[in-house]
């Protein structure tokens, strides 16, 4: 599995304090079947953000302490970008800390956030050849009880992310009722475990995927876990989003 959300860079966010913190989250993400990790700290246009070449050097320092420790997990660069008036513009300059470099960038929208905000930002992202992930969709919106507004940001090629400890309950019941509906709706391109230490939220998407299939069907946490975030990492088209088999009628025989 690919994991395209975390916090496991040491230092540089509310994530993993220190570097022995960091491996121990390495270490829970490859127990769990996890092969690589995007690490994705956050990153907010209007506070000073960390440079890119930052972040990419504490991948280089990271990837190096894995090796050192004999463990084999991928690490690529991203950061969690929060939603800001400005993205459009730091899109076109190419000044965006994008996933792996490619095309998607992984958005957060804070608390609170009004959906009517987000079809002009969404659209000047795409006009600037980004493809947004909208990160942990369930939790912001988590008392929402019409989803047309996200049906339309997707048609405008949206891809949409949801936390794998909201799907497994971890994180409450609205959290997880939001992530049933949203995958009834066939509406959830990736689950990503958004994972903050090795207590607090942790890595791992096993418990998730199986809740997932449990919904969709057999196929759906190959999708949500490994052919979307790969095709993600190569800048390509991803699948389409798993969604629940029809439902047979009830038949009724009349005498
Ligand atoms: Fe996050």
């Amino acid at each position: 599995m690919l994991d395209l959300h975390s916090h496991v860079l040491p230092g540089l966010d509310d994530g993993a304090p220190d570097l022995e913190q960091a491996l121990a989250m390495c270490r829970l993400a490859l127990d769990d079947g996890v092969r690589l990790m995007a690490a994705t700290p956050h990153w907010y246009p209007a506070r000073d953000p960390l440079a890119i070449s930052e972040i990419s050097q504490e991948v280089l320092a990271l990837r190096s302490e894995l090796a050192a420790a004999g463990l084999p997990l991928e690490l690529v660069a991203g950061a969690e970008v929060a939603l800001d008036p400005e993205l459009p513009r730091l899109a076109r300059e190419g000044l965006l800390p994008t996933l792996n470099g490619g095309p998607y960038l992984l958005v957060e929208c804070p608390p609170h956030t009004s959906p009517r905000l987000l079809p002009d930002l969404i659209y000047g992202l795409r006009l600037a050849g980004l493809r947004p992930i909208l990160a942990h969709v369930e939790r912001t919106w988590a008392g929402a009880q019409n989803w047309d507004w996200l049906t339309g940001l997707v048609e405008q090629g949206c891809l949409v992310q949801v936390t794998a400890s909201s799907l497994t309950g971890k994180l409450g019941s609205a959290p997880k009722k939001a992530a049933e509906a949203l995958l009834s709706l066939g509406l959830v391109n990736l689950l990503a475990s958004d994972a903050h230490s090795a207590s607090w939220r942790p890595p791992g998407l096993s418990q998730a995927a199986a809740a997932a299939e449990r919904l969709c069907g057999a196929g759906a946490a190959e999708v949500l876990t490994r052919l979307t975030p790969q095709a993600v990492l190569a800048g390509e088209e991803p699948p389409p989003a798993p969604r629940p088999a029809p439902r047979r009628g009830l038949f009724f025989w009349r005498k």
